[in-house]
């Protein structure tokens, strides 16, 4: 019997990535999502991808009694991969009380039911963002948190104390917490991929509109850091190789392959990788060039990060496989046949 994994936010961005890769492992896969931040199109996408169909119910999980009732028929869940939650840095700064609202919530209302249910198993998305500007480069798992530089961060924080606290109060349940770095591309097919509502925050979605005509110009915020040629460093993962994160992790919980009841894993490449790095990366693959423009720092931002991914190298035996070129291709091609460019 092939085990069952409940995926919150599934339509959405690296839900719908780690679905597929589900799918393709032969879980039976159920996935709630709002559709606040994704269309249900996505769900077509998965089929096409591997011809199987996930199940789906619209759920708003900050909808507590919704939550009870849809627990209550899907009580044999295996493990839970819990991507939902509101993710712009900027919103979160003019609504914070949505933020903490929609993300606190829905950890707190899945937490219950999972205690309630025996659910022993949950990956949970965490943020790199809970590190700030770490003092030490690559940064491990064992550094100290910063300030959360915004709303958003701290409910990456909070969530992370929630998951403490109720697995010390737990028997059964343990939790897989993955720090995810800057994850960028889409699915090889180019029949899922990121689909920011609005104009983009993030480099990336940035980047691939303007070159199809929908943004005018990029704004590279500051060339004046510490850096080598003045811009900002990330790491940038590749969506499909975090998404097949997420999978051995699914396996290491319900394998029973966890050495404590809370691990923790940075998910990056390894590599840091500059603004203007990533926009050659763009122009060599995809032909095009550029506009762009330098303008002032973006306030927030932290100077350079990168993860030190050793331990998820080891413990998990994961390892990312694509390349900033290879990625930077997967997002130009999501982009071409979502507009209908040729
Ligand atoms: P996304 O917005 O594409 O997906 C999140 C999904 O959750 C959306 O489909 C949305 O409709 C749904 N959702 C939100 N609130 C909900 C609720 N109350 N009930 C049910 N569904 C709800 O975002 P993503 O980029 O796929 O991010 C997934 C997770 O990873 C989030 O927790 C995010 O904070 C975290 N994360 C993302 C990044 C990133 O850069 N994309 C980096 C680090 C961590
Ligand atoms: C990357 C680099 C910008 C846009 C955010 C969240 C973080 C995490 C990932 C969820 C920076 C520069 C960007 C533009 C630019 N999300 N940039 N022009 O800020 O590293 O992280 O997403 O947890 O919490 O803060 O990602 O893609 O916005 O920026 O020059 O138009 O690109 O200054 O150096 P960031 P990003």
């Amino acid at each position: 019997m092939s085990k069952k994994i409940l995926v919150t936010g599934g339509t959405g961005y690296i839900g719908s990535h780690t679905a597929v890769e589900l799918l393709q492992k032969d879980y039976e896969v159920f996935i709630v999502d709002n559709l606040c931040n994704s269309h249900i199109s996505v769900l077509t996408g998965i089929e096409k991808i591997t011809k199987k169909k996930p199940h789906f119910t619209k759920l708003d999980l900050t909808d507590k009694h919704a939550t009870e009732k849809y627990f209550h028929v899907h009580h044999d869940i295996d493990a839970i991969i819990h991507f939902a939650a509101l993710k712009s840095v900027n919103e979160s700064v003019s609504k914070p009380l949505l933020y903490y609202k929609n993300n606190l919530e829905s950890l707190v209302n899945l937490l219950n039911n999972m205690l309630d249910k025996e659910i022993p198993s949950l990956v949970f998305s965490s943020s790199c963002t809970v590190y700030g500007q770490p003092d030490r480069l690559p940064v491990n798992e064992e550094a100290p948190l910063k300030k959360p530089s915004s709303p958003y961060g701290n409910t990456k924080q909070i969530s992370e104390e929630i998951i403490r606290d109720t697995i010390n109060s737990s028997d059964f349940l343990k939790v897989i917490s993955l720090r995810y770095f800057n994850p960028i591309g889409s699915h090889p097919s180019a029949l899922i991929g990121e689909l920011p509502l609005g104009v983009p925050n993030n480099l990336v979605p940035f980047i691939t509109q303007t070159a199809a005509g929908i943004r005018d110009q990029l704004k590279v915020f500051g060339d004046n850091y510490n850096t080598p040629d003045g811009t900002c460093i990330r790491d940038y993962i590749n969506v499909v190789d975090l998404a097949k994160a997420h999978v051995v992790s699914v396996e290491r919980l319900v394998n029973n392959k966890m050495n404590e009841s809370l691990e923790i894993f940075n998910l990056g490449t390894g590599n840091g990788y500059s603004v203007l790095d990533v926009i050659d990366a763009f122009e060599k693959v995809s032909g095009k060039k550029l506009n762009y423009t330098i303008v002032g720092r973006r306030s927030g931002d932290v100077e350079q990060v990168w993860a030190d991914v050793s331990k998820a190298n080891e413990v998990l035996d994961w390892k990312t496989e694509r390349n900033l070129e290879e990625t930077m291709l997967s997002a130009w091609n999501w982009e071409k046949k979502y507009r209908g460019i040729h």
